[in-house]
């Protein structure tokens, strides 16, 4: 059975002193709850990786970056490699976030090249895919979904379907307020699990965890987390209060039990 993962994608947003507190926050919480069921991730900036490495060690909370260099070492200026944030002892990184691929013109072929540089390294991709309003409406979703996981995932094996998670953000609920209805992110899921079953075979779509990231906040993340196929969210503006990162953990915990 999957666990429900909840994920912090805090982008730019932050300094030191509010990282801080709100993993102390979120650490007295975890103390006084059984947090079994439910992964809890914080993806807070680079600069900021260290200290929550070092506050979250051995604590029931992971910690995941934005993003990493395609290059292994070397005359990059401003790039963070796989081997650094490896040295950090973090366990996942986010790739091919659709702000990524929209202000750093990240490919698909990018984004397999980033997922194998984490993996050789030991962390766990969570590998984001998602079309736009556009492509919605032209009604090629399931195309665009397609065409980003063959891309994404060329030359990839996997034995376990635990070596990555997959996150599902259509780019128009992205920030918007704008969700995808549970029946339409279902749908979307539905078809990436079978993609992974068809190429990877049945246990690997199983184990495999697919997020569904967009707009998700304490409001919607209950009928959303209802459907077979949505294993967790990948959490942007809702996550940045602790408040509300508690809220969602303990409607993940609820759901779970019923699941
Ligand atoms: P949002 O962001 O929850 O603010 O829509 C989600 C994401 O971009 O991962």
């Amino acid at each position: 059975m999957r666990k429900i993962i909840i994920a912090g994608n805090w982008k730019m947003n932050k300094a030191l002193n509010e990282v801080e507190a709100f993993c102390t926050e979120l650490l007295d919480y975890a103390a006084g709850h059984n947090c079994e069921e439910v992964r809890m991730i914080l993806a807070p900036a680079f600069p900021f990786l260290s200290s929550c490495c070092r506050l979250l060690e051995a604590q029931p909370v992971s910690v995941s970056a934005q993003d990493v260099s395609l290059y292994s070492e070397g005359a990059y200026t401003g790039e963070v490699s796989a081997v650094m944030l490896a040295s950090l002892g973090l366990e996942y990184c986010i790739i091919g976030h659709s702000e990524r691929r929209q202000f750093h013109a990240e490919t698909n072929a990018m984004i397999c090249g980033k997922q194998k540089i984490l993996r050789a390294n030991g962390i766990l991709p969570i590998l984001c895919i998602g079309e736009s309003l556009e492509q919605r409406d032209a009604g090629i979703t399931g195309d665009i979904l397609l065409e980003q996981l063959e891309g994404c995932f060329e030359d990839i094996d996997l034995e376990t379907g635990k070596e990555v998670t997959v996150a599902y953000e259509p780019v128009w609920a992205i920030g918007t307020g704008r969700t995808a209805t549970p029946t339409q992110a279902e749908e979307a899921h539905l078809l990436i699990r079978n993609w992974f079953a068809h190429k990877y075979g049945p246990a690997v779509a199983d184990n495999l965890h697919i997020l569904y990231g967009g707009s998700v906040k304490p409001d919607n993340l209950a009928e959303l987390l209802a459907q077979p196929d949505i294993d967790g969210g990948l959490i942007g503006g809702a996550s940045l209060q602790v408040e509300s990162f508690i809220r969602m953990t303990r409607i993940a915990a609820q759901i779970k039990e019923g699941k």
